[in-house]
């Protein structure tokens, strides 16, 4: 059995959680979605992000010890996520015991092969980044480039890791993987960062106590950002369960905003070749969602949460919009306007419709019995195609395209059905034909469109017989499930009330 590990960033838990977080979370969620469709064996983490001085700091303002603090937060990221109906199979803390113990294997192992040693760093470091800077890359008065907030000078004795060495042995691995990092402009931008020269990196701390101890040296801790990347192995068995760690690795798909390439393409498979395992096979780079132009942060005040928007638009017409509209890979603007336009379009007028035009004449004219599908269909054809289509682009992390063709379907079923025109003629066979069509092109389109619209999809699988007499939805499998000819006839088809009720202006009057 194939098996498919996908991974989101793990988020930092001081963040509250918005729609660029759920954005790759979505993404993760429907490929994860995918591949359980196709069979595959799938292991989908997300998690948060617990360490560091940013959280100390918050915990202290608060009152309350970083872990208690931790706890209040990270529960806002499962509360999203349960939102938006995500179907995570684990959600890891780096807080959790499981993760310090795969944290210190690691990191222990990186030492002990000698990639390791003791150092002084001074240099300035922004808080909230949690990173330090070089000069050269500030503000005008030593601002943040990207909080905007003034660094803090910072001197302390680090170990660092010694990722100068690996500046070869990473572009030998890069010549050797070439699909490792997509899009390719992300592999260039990957590639580039390690021909410039690679430094020796600080990875531990000793003014911090909030963070896990370095095993041969416990008055320091790791730096959040090499504990935090090591999440990915612990979920699946690093430090504990060896063979289960090699079921899912290097296997993997970690899916990624551009903000962090550094860390996911240069820094990781570093210090994964340094303590003997292999780097990630693939790591996939999306751009921003903008908001007016720039990215949220809570400092631009541009920020809009999930549950801003799930109200109004349902957890699938929220879902739908950022996997059809928001491509993967390029930086895209967040419009209200756009998603209300998308919504209605596709949802409410092409896919909605057909579900409820196929359920009232199947009421009319065909006793509310539906029709067995012709195999000679010229919509056959279409849905095959558009079968291909739709593998292609989930199979490149491309939901976008995978989603536009499949609407192709919903597309040419109505026009066959205005062609036809069923609900002027007299129930019969002609009548029977062009429903039964329509039907089974409804079950490959709730099918096809699960992972992005699971809910919805399992609704019209409902509405349509499919349940009892084929099985709940998530048990087809795919290919078999997408050849035409799946529906049996004989079903009872339900009327029922609009599935994405039409927006209609003036959109946020109350706003
Ligand atoms: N904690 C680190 C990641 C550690 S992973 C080992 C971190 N966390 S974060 O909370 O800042 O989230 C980063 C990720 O959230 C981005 O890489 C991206 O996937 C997603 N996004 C955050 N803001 C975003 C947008 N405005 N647009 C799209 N995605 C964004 O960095």
């Amino acid at each position: 059995m194939a098996h498919f590990y996908v991974t989101t960033p793990i988020y930092y838990v001081n963040d509250v959680p918005h729609i660029g977080h759920a954005y790759t979370t979505i993404t993760a969620d429907a490929l994860a979605r995918w591949h359980r469709l196709l069979g595959d064996d799938v292991f989908f983490l997300t998690g948060t992000d617990e360490h560091g001085l940013k959280v100390q700091r918050a915990a202290d303002t608060k009152g309350l010890t970083p872990r208690q603090h931790a706890d209040q937060t990270s529960e806002r990221f499962r509360e999203a996520w349960r939102l938006l109906d995500i179907s995570n199979d684990d959600f890891i803390r780096t807080t959790e015991p499981r993760h310090y113990e795969a944290v210190q294997t690691l990191l222990q192992a990186v030492y002990d092969n000698g990639w390791i040693e003791l150092g002084t760093y001074e240099g300035l470091y922004c808080v909230s980044c949690e990173a330090y800077y070089n000069e050269d890359d500030l503000l005008p008065g030593n601002l943040c480039p990207i909080h905007r907030r003034p660094v803090e000078l910072f001197k302390e004795d680090n170990y660092f890791f010694k990722l100068s060495a690996f500046q070869q042995p990473l572009l030998d691995w890069y010549a050797s993987h070439p699909e490792m990092v997509q899009p390719d402009s992300k592999r260039n931008e990957a590639i580039g960062l390690i021909r410039q020269g690679l430094q020796d990196i600080s990875i531990s701390r000793t003014s911090i106590n909030w963070g896990v101890p370095v095993p041969w040296d416990p008055g320091h801790v790791f730096y959040v950002w090499y504990d935090a990347l090591i999440n990915y192995a612990t979920a699946v068995g690093y430090g504990s369960d060896r063979q289960r760690f090699d079921t899912w690795w290097p296997a993997v798909h970690h899916l990624i905003g551009k903000d962090i390439l550094r860390f996911h393409c240069v820094y990781w498979p570093a210090m994964l070749l340094a303590a003997g395992e292999a780097p990630p096979r693939h790591v996939h780079v999306h751009g921003f969602l903008l908001v007016g132009g720039e990215k949220m942060s809570k400092t631009a005040f541009n920020q809009i949460a999930p549950a801003d928007l799930v109200p109004e638009f349902g957890v699938d017409g929220y879902r739908y919009h950022f996997l059809r509209d928001q491509a993967f890979g390029p930086d895209g603007e967040f419009s209200y306007e756009g998603m209300v336009a998308r919504y209605n379009a596709d949802l409410a007028n092409n896919l909605g419709n057909l579900l409820s035009r196929v359920a009232t004449v199947v009421a009319k004219q065909c006793g509310g019995v539906g029709p067995a599908p012709a195999p000679d269909s010229a919509l056959a054809a279409v849905a095959a195609s558009v079968w291909s289509a739709a593998r292609a682009g989930w199979e490149r992390v491309a939901p976008s395209d995978a989603l536009e063709a499949t609407w192709r379907l919903v597309r040419e079923t109505n026009s066959a059905l205005e062609a036809a025109q069923p609900w002027k003629l007299q129930p019969g066979p002609e009548v029977d034909a062009v429903m039964g069509d329509a039907l089974e092109a409804l079950r490959i389109v709730a099918l096809l469109a699960s992972p992005a619209i699971p809910k919805s999809s399992e609704e019209i699988w409902r509405r349509i017989g499919l349940t009892g007499a084929v099985g709940p939805l998530d048990r087809q499998r795919l290919p078999a499930a997408a050849e035409w000819g799946g529906y049996p006839g004989g079903l009872p088809v339900e009327k029922g009330t609009p599935l994405f009720p039409r927006i209609k202006p003036p959109y946020n009057a109350d706003r």
